[in-house]
């Protein structure tokens, strides 16, 4: 199972930084959150309170208003932020209490995508994903094999030696994924990957995290794109008032209730 070896890498790493390894984790929900508080802000709180379970191998939409507080989930996984309360267990593993020195060893384990790529142009398409191996160390022989191995999965074989910049929007958003995917992260948290993309390359994109989701990766995707919520029936989590709330089937039921682009209408007793 993809997954598998990054999963060990990482309690490698817990095990190197000094902090026993759970055994039971591996039966555990790959990510909880229990009860979470975050505001950057005193008076304007983002979370309030939220709890969430995700189960190894789903593939869960992320969606809410602007400003509900997408992006600061995924990054309170990714720890680029620090809960204020709760916590977050990523593998059995509480995120917010891991030591500093654990963290590159978490984020090992969480393949990001952002809307704007983050590529740099000037690099080949081959050394933006290159260098998330080159990071940690990897063999140049094990890293041209890996990226190799990740550019055809994500559709661009034989476009390694291009510069990134060359490569149109969809294109580019494909080696972002071919470099959040290259350490086979257990997790791959996408925000708003698509917000850039016109909708037909919005579709591919969602359809090349369905094949990464197929492999056994779970998958966390931030969207606030209705007609990606539609495409097919999945489990949607709603963020709003600072706190989740589960719709297991989609939106697609209860389209009746919904505006296109408000959330803030949504019935979340009925739905
Ligand atoms: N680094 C930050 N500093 C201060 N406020 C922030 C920061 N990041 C986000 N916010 C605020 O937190 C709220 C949630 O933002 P965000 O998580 O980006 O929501 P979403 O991704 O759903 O649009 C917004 O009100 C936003 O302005
Ligand atoms: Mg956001």
């Amino acid at each position: 199972m993809a997954g598998s070896s990054a999963q060990s890498s990482f309690r490698h790493q817990a095990l190197r930084a000094g902090h026993r390894y759970d055994p039971s984790a591996a039966s555990r929900p790959i990510l909880v959150f229990e009860d979470v508080y975050k505001s950057y802000r005193a008076d304007q709180p983002v979370l309030r309170g939220m709890s969430l379970v995700i189960e190894r191998g789903e593939f869960v939409f992320v969606t809410g208003p602007s400003g509900s507080g997408k992006s600061t989930l995924l990054r309170l996984i990714h720890r680029t932020e620090q809960v204020d309360d709760g916590r977050i267990l990523f593998l059995g593993r509480d995120v917010a209490r891991l030591p500093d020195s654990a963290v590159p060893a978490l984020r090992r384990n969480v393949g990001v995508v952002f809307q704007d790529f983050r590529l740099v142009p000037s690099w080949s398409v081959f050394d933006n994903v290159a260098i998330a191996l080159e990071v940690i160390g990897l063999p140049q022989r094990l890293v041209r094999t890996r990226v190799g191995e990740a550019l055809e999965r994500v559709g661009l074989a034989g476009r390694g030696a291009d510069p990134a910049r060359v490569l149109s929007g969809g294109e580019q958003q494909r080696v972002a994924v071919a470099r959040a995917i290259v350490h086979e992260p257990a997790l791959i948290l996408a925000d708003e990957p698509t917000g850039n993309l016109d909708p037909q390359l919005a579709i591919d994109v969602l359809g090349l995290f369905e094949d990464i989701h197929e492999t056994g990766t779970t998958v966390l995707f931030a969207t606030h794109d209705r007609s990606l919520l539609d495409v097919r029936p999945r489990r949607v989590v709603i963020l709003d008032e600072g706190k989740a709330t589960d719709v297991p089937q989609g939106l697609a039921e209860s389209d009746a209730m919904l505006d296109d682009d408000e959330f803030e209408d949504i019935d979340i007793e009925a739905a």
